[in-house]
Parts: structure tokens; sequence; C-alpha cells
């Protein structure tokens, strides 16, 4: 689970010798098996036990704000993602009556009020009734899990606008934020609802909702194992995760395109409100509002409708003007960024439909969505995007041509041709793969830049976009995308000699009016002393005069271009990673899932 977090971890376990034993470290999981080893808890026995890896959001990664907390007398032990908004409140409450707390954190409220509920409260001695009654005084996105010293055989849990599983084994029930958590012990799973708790046991589960009435959970089959979560002998994920984009670009197509129609996996709204719709907005945060920005050339040349892409952070506190017929596309490898999941919620409370792009059954966003597309690319470990992100911008296309096939703006036979260019795509990527030593090889001379420019044009600005965060994700280095054509209104003056730049450039055939335009843009940067690295079509002879390293991808349709021109993005920013010493699956600073805005 440490893709979703490593500022710090911890475990507390309830042991049948020690009681509720707990060990928390700041920094990577290592420390924290380091820090078991020294004291001497090579193996538990226990009946039941938590683990959590965190992502600081109240508090500094340090020791004493890592999870579990506990209450004062130690016997009451939390995990907590995401925030509770009210907790200054709570905690002004908790010390006014004496409790002193030993850490910064939100979540550290929770577990002394749990522990007041359960000693003193109407529910004394319950403690899923506990943990219910303190949830009913939480505000904001929370999951937690509850161990309690008395109840040996008993994990709770508890949910708001934050993922929580249910994993149903043999003789052994688990919960977690994700799958991933259980998928070698199970493959049985149970999605739970809003607001709701689940108190496992060795023999199963019981789900109930904040007031203690009955409720259930969705269950599911994971349609993944172990391998697909495992290296398979790459060095890292992240490029294993690269090596797989065909067969991701692949499963996500297939099963879109059935008798002639592009189908989307749900659909809770009628094909006339698809028909109905006169405006799109796509939000999404990172590489996914990225994908949602190349989705904007597609959707609006393929369908002739506006479309606005918007950072979901900024989406819903600007007022946007949406109505019923307003198409929110909403772009989530997880499901469940708050950000995304709050503007696609105000989406809908304005009465906009909400289409969900998304690679994680079941999460949160496709569950509050009109209709969802399921990007199929499995799962992806390395905290920087790269095969969900193809699987987005294919899915995101897909999106385009249903609108385009419900409008009539495209023949039937046009959409079967579309997507029947989007069909070639994985073994067009799988070339683009053959150039990864020749870009690794760059990738490691550009270990010791300062800074990287990108620049694209048309579908290849966002590419750009894309390639300049993955750097500054993980190599740390200060990396800016821009509009080739914004260049000599300002980022020219960045220009400085020996300054890497990669251009992304446009087909020499499909744009030739803005493929001559990005030659002479390259040519303006190479004469103020700028090293030109350039992503160009194979056969693009024009280029070649220009470029002090090219990087050659095969021949695509113009609209599909940056699934080819992100490839060797991705792998540049990797190997200088990874050329500087850094971890390229774990960069600092980052999770891969953020549940909080
Ligand atoms: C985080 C990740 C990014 C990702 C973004 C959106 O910031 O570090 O890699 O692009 O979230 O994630 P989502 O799951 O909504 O696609």
């Amino acid at each position: 689970m440490e893709y979703r977090g490593y500022d710090s971890a911890g475990v507390a376990v309830l042991t049948q010798a020690d009681g509720l034993v707990v060990e928390r470290k700041a920094g990577r999981l290592a420390n924290l098996v380091s820090a078991l080893d020294d004291a001497g808890h090579g193996a538990f026995a226990g009946t039941a036990g938590m683990g959590h890896t965190r992502w600081a959001t109240h508090g500094a990664p340090i020791d004493r704000n890592s999870h579990p907390h506990r209450d004062t007398a130690g016997r009451v032990a939390v995990v907590h993602n995401g925030i509770i908004e009210n907790f200054a409140a709570l905690r002004a409450e908790l010390e006014d009556s004496g409790v002193e707390l030993s850490s910064d954190t939100d979540t550290e409220t929770a577990a002394h009020l749990i522990a007041r509920e359960y000693d003193h409260g109407s529910t004394a001695g319950d403690l899923p009734a506990s943990v219910r009654a303190v949830c009913r005084k939480l505000d904001g996105a929370f999951t937690l899990v509850v161990t309690h010293a008395d109840q040996p055989d008993q994990v709770v849990a508890a949910r708001r606008s934050s993922p929580l599983v249910v994993g149903v084994g043999e003789g052994e029930t688990f919960v977690a934020s994700d799958v991933a958590a259980f998928i070698e012990h199970t493959r049985d799973a149970v999605e739970l609802g809003q607001d709701q708790l689940v108190v496992i046991s060795r023999d199963g589960y019981d789900v109930t909702d904040f007031h203690g009435d009955p409720a259930h959970g969705k269950p599911f089959t994971v349609d993944w194992d172990l391998s697909a979560a495992e290296k398979g002998g790459h060095e890292y994920f992240m490029l294993k995760e690269i090596e797989e984009q065909p067969d991701a670009l692949a499963n996500t197509l297939r099963g879109h395109f059935r008798s002639g129609r592009i189908v989307l996996d749900e659909q809770r709204m009628s094909d006339q409100d698809l028909r109905d719709v006169d405006k799109v907005f796509v939000v999404a945060c990172g590489s996914a509002y990225h994908s949602g920005l190349v989705a904007k050339y597609a959707i609006e040349h393929w369908c002739r409708l506006p479309v606005e892409v918007e950072l979901a952070s900024e989406f819903r506190y600007r007022d946007p003007v949406l109505d019923r017929d307003t198409l929110v596309v909403a772009v989530s490898q997880s499901g469940e960024t708050a950000d995304t999941l709050e503007a696609v919620r105000h989406a809908r409370e304005q009465k906009a439909r909400v289409l969900a792009v998304c690679n994680t059954n079941g999460a949160q966003i496709p569950r509050e969505s009109d209709a969802v597309l399921y990007t199929h690319a499995g799962p992806e470990i390395g905290v920087a995007s790269t095969k969900a992100f193809l699987a987005q911008v294919a899915a995101n296309y897909l999106v385009g041509l249903a609108l385009a096939q419900a409008r009539g703006t495209k023949y039937p036979d046009e959409v079967a041709r579309e997507f029947g260019e989007l069909e070639a795509m994985p073994s067009a990527v799988a070339k683009v793969l053959a150039t990864v030593g020749q870009v690794r090889d760059l990738g490691s001379r550009m270990a010791d830049s300062r800074a990287v420019l990108f620049l694209g044009r048309h579908v290849g600005f966002p590419v750009a976009l894309e390639g300049a965060l993955k750097l500054k994700e993980l190599a740390y280095m200060h990396a800016e995308g821009f509009a080739a054509g914004e260049l000599k209104h300002g980022p020219i003056a960045l220009i400085e000699d020996e300054l890497p730049v990669v251009v992304v450039m446009p087909s020499p055939k499909g744009r030739a009016v803005l493929h001559a335009k990005m030659v002479s843009n390259i040519s303006e940067i190479q004469a103020r002393g700028a090293r030109t690295i350039v992503i160009a079509e194979e056969g693009d002879e024009r280029v070649r005069p220009f470029a002090d390293e090219l990087v050659e991808v095969p021949a695509v349709p113009t609209l599909l271009q940056p699934l080819v021109s992100t490839v060797p993005l991705q792998v540049l920013a990797a190997e200088i990673a990874r050329s500087r010493g850094y971890d390229v699956d774990k960069p600092r600073n980052l999770a891969k899932s953020v549940t909080v805005e």
C-alpha cells in the first residue's frame, strides 16, 4: 500500500502476550521493518492487527505523528485516511476536558473520542457503537480503522468519502483502502457505501450505517492477481508499466465497440441525454488533466461541441455555468481523487450529467456518475502515471466518438474508421518502445541538467505539459511545458547556452502548417544556444538538421499522436531520475491517490 503514501508507516497488533502492541516510524516502510526487528517483534502472534502508510496532511512526517494513534491509556488504536475538518474544535474540547494529545494530527482526536465513548458513553463496552457515535461527530472525509485491547477478535472500520474495501478470505477477513493490500490472500471483496461501518472478525463481516441500521456492501471479485502488482523482473514498476502500455491500450479499447457502435461500460443516462449535450467540461488532476487537454482537440473536432478542460481543484470554486445539457467528463485513474470527486458532486448538484473515465472498478467517482467508461490499464503502482495516462487518452477518444455517434456529427462508418485507427495504436506504441534504449542513454546524459523546457503545438502541447510534469515529479528538476507559439511572448527569455529543450513535432503530412511553424520555433531557440531534443515522426527529414538529438516515433493520425509521443518523455524522466539516484516509483512528497482536498 506504500503507493498511497510513504511519509511514515506503522502497525498495531492485538497480541495474546502483550495486549495492544504499536510500532511506527517516519520514512519508508523499511524503517518500520528495522524498528520492529530492533524491538524484537520479528513475528507477531496476534488475533487482529492493522497497518498504515501515511501521506502527511496534519502534522509533519515524524515518528509521533505516524499512525496508528492511541488514546491516553493505550487501549484504542486508530489509523485514518482523509482529513477530519472539525478537528480543531474536537481537539480543543478534548484538551478542555484534560486530555493531553501527543501528536499534531487530526487522527489522534478520533482515538481519544472513541476511548471516551467506549469507557463512559451510552455505548460503553460496545466498540462498533462507540465508533459510530464518534463518526457522527466528524466532518470531512475519512476512513477509520479501529481496534481495542478489550476486543481481540474485532476490527471496526468506517468510511465517509474515502475508500474502504473488505476482503473475505477463509478463516480471515481484511479491510483496506484498496484490494492490492489483500489480493495475495483473497480476490473476494466487498465495497462499502458512503457513511457505512463494518465489523470484521475471523469469520466474516457485518455492515451497518452510522446509526447502526443494517446495510449491505457490494460484493465483487477482483479480476487481476498478485502478479499484476509485482515488478516481474523490471528494475522499477514504472518501467514495467511503460512497457505494458500496448496491452493497456488494447484492453481499454476492447469491448467498447460492439455491433458497429461505441459502447460505454455503464450508462444511467439516456441516449437522448447524450444527444442533447451542448457543452463539455473535462475535470481532472495531474496527468489525468493532461489527458483531458488532449480530449478537447478530439471532441471539438469530431463533435463540434465546445469543450473546456478544468483542473478539478479549481472547477467548483469558480461557479462554472452548468445545466442539464452540460456533460462533465471526470477523468481519474483511482476514481477517488478528492478534488475530482468534489467537482463531480458540484456538477451533479447543478444538474449536469457526469461521465467518469476511471481505472478502478466501482470506485467512488464512477459510482456517483451517470455514465462510466473504464480504462482497463490494470493496477498501476508507480506513483507517476504512465500506462493509466495513455489509457485515459484512449478512453477520452472513445468518449469523443460516443458523443459524435450520439449527435450524428460522424456517420457510423466514420466512427468505425476512427475506432480502427485506435486499434492500430497498441502496435504503434510497441514500436516506440523499441526506442527505450536510445532514450535511456539520452536521459543518463541529461542527469546534470539544471532545467528542461518542453514545447509542443496542437495535441503536442498537452504532451509537452505531461513530459514536464513527469520530469518535475520524478527528477525534481525544473521543467516547464509551453505551447511553442507562445515561446516568443516570454519563455524564450529562459533559453541559454546548452539548455535542453524537448520539442514534440507535429506530423509533416498531417499538419504541414504547424510543422513549418514548429521548425521555425526550433531554429529560433537553437540560434540562442538551446540543445534540441526532437520527438518527430519517422522520415521527417525537414526537422533533422535542427535536432541535436532525434527520437523517431511511428506516423499515426494527427489526433492520436499523443499516444506515441508521450512514451519517450516518460522514459526520459524515469531515466534522468534513476541517474540522479532517486526512487523512480516513489518520488518525494507525492502519493498516487490523493484523497484530501
Ligand atoms: C496524484 C498523482 C498523479 C495523478 C493525480 C490524479 O496527484 O500523483 O500522478 O495524475 O493524482 O489522479 P487520478 O487517480 O485522479 O487520475
